[in-house]
This record gives structure tokens, C-alpha cells and sequence, in this order.
């Protein structure tokens, strides 16, 4: 038997903006974050819409900060499904939201199934799109998972939406990089971080290092992410250098065969 979907709630972001958590348990004292994220602004926009094992988690926690009618963006960062768990309910539930993506999300996407292309707007890295009291920027995070894959920067309060990037668990239901023991954040920062972006081992350390300037240098307030904490302060800088460290190292090697045998044991996770 598995671990229960953790209770969790939203967190401020900042005014208007709101980090919907959702996390899921690994072991008694770890846990992975699932975050999304809503700006409530004067056109209110879904960044990103969850898990699907946590699909009725979000929607009650969206739909408790906002009304569906009112929704006019979906910004969806990539078309991996622990990000595109709601989608299809969103964009039923909200008529007057628009989806923001790009070519490729939406290629990979059709082939399970149709989207409503009349309803999309396609923008790319430095391209940005104004939600009545605000514009937002998109911006390529320094770490990814899949080619389609793009951040997001609300340039009226500062906060960044990193998607897959600064991946780190958590000890408990906790949501700030200040919960975390600094030898687990550690740790799992540079594990999960490995594993999503492997090819981090041939990167070019100058070369990898400037796109990673060009994405700090936007100077966020505070930095959300699908799986880590959120960050603020000197958090912000320190994860920014954690990754720009990774470029040309060697992978953290997967857990392999021993973590299942320990899972299957129900030693860990069962
Ligand atoms: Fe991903
Ligand atoms: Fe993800």
C-alpha cells in the first residue's frame, strides 16, 4: 500500500499569486513537491495545472481562489503529465481562458488528444503576453526535462515560475527552502536536478553559465518551481549557482534495482 496524498494548501506568493501545492510521499520523511500556480490578477491565469493523481486536490484548491468564468490564461509550461493533469477539465470548466504554449507542446500534446487550437496563443522564450494589470515574460530555465519547455516571469511582482527546475524534497508538508534541512536540500537539489537534466555532464561551463546569468538576471522576487521550495533572498542566488556548478560535472547515478527491492521490501515508500 502507498503513502495518502498528502493535505496540503495553497501558499502566497506574492499579492494576487498563489503557489497550488500538492506533494507526494516517498518516505516517512520525504516528500516531492507537485506545485502549480495561480495569478489572480485582473485576467486570472493558471500556471501549469497539476498531477493527474492529484487532479481533484487542484481543482478544489484553484477553484476555492478563483471562478472558473473569470479565468482568461492557462499558461502551460511543457506537456509532461505531472503539468497537464487538469487541463483538459480547465479548459471545459473555463470558456474565456486561453491557452499559452508553443508548437511543439501542442504537437506532442494532439496525439492523445485534440486541443483547441482557436484557443491558443504561441510564444517563446523573450516573447511576452499582457494579462490586463500585468505582463508576462517567458524565459528558458536553466533546467528541463523536455525541449518545450518554458518558464515564466510576472514582471509585476517579480515572481518566476522555474517548472522543473531547483527540484529539491521536503522533510513534511512544508513549502519554503527555510524548512528544509541544508544537507537534504542539498542533496536532493542535485540528485533531482541530475536526473531531470542529465545532459548537464557535456555542457560547456562559460557557455552553459551565460544562459543561466540571462535567466537570473531578470532579478525575480521570488522563485516557484513544479518540484522545490520557494525561494526568496539569498535562496534565490544560491540555487541560480547550484546549477551553473552542475555544467560539465558527472550525473548523480539513478537509485537502479536497490531502491525497488528496498520499495518491495517495504522498507521505503510502501
Ligand atoms: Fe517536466
Ligand atoms: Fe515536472
Amino acid at each position: 500500500m502507498d503513502y495518502p496524498l498528502p493535505v496540503t494548501e495553497p501558499v502566497k506568493l506574492a499579492p494576487d499569486t498563489f503557489l497550488i501545492t500538492n506533494m507526494v510521499q516517498l518516505a516517512p520523511d520525504q516528500f516531492l513537491p507537485v506545485n502549480s500556480m495561480l495569478i489572480r490578477g485582473e485576467e486570472p491565469i493558471i500556471v501549469d495545472t497539476g498531477a493527474p493523481i492529484h487532479r481533484e486536490l487542484w481543482l478544489d484548491q484553484v477553484f476555492n481562489l478563483v471562478d472558473p468564468a473569470d479565468v482568461r490564461w492557462v499558461f502551460l509550461s511543457h506537456d509532461d503529465g505531472d503539468h497537464t493533469g487538469a487541463l483538459h477539465e480547465v479548459l471545459d470548466l473555463c470558456p474565456q481562458a486561453t491557452l499559452v504554449t508553443n508548437f511543439f507542446t501542442t504537437e506532442r500534446l494532439r496525439i492523445e488528444r485534440p486541443l483547441p487550437l482557436h484557443r491558443m496563443l504561441w510564444r517563446e522564450p523573450g516573447e511576452c503576453f499582457d494579462a490586463g494589470d500585468r505582463r508576462l515574460r517567458l524565459v528558458l530555465p536553466p533546467i528541463f526535462d523536455g525541449p518545450t519547455t518554458r518558464g515564466l516571469v510576472d514582471e509585476r511582482t517579480g515572481v518566476m515560475w522555474a517548472v522543473d527546475s531547483f527540484a529539491a524534497l521536503a522533510p513534511g508538508v512544508v513549502h519554503q527552502v527555510d524548512d528544509i534541512p541544508r544537507d537534504m536540500y542539498d542533496e536532493t537539489f542535485a540528485a533531482l536536478n541530475s536526473l531531470v537534466s542529465p545532459w548537464h555532464q557535456w555542457l560547456d561551463p562559460i557557455r552553459y553559465g551565460l544562459h543561466v546569468d540571462s535567466v537570473e538576471a531578470h532579478r525575480p522576487a521570488a522563485v516557484a518551481s513544479a518540484h522545490g521550495p520557494v525561494l526568496t533572498g539569498p535562496a534565490i542566488h544560491d540555487a541560480f549557482d547550484l546549477v551553473r556548478d552542475m555544467a560539465g560535472r558527472p550525473i548523480t547515478p539513478p537509485p537502479g534495482q536497490p531502491m525497488l527491492d528496498e520499495l518491495l521490501a517495504g522498507v521505503v515508500g510502501v
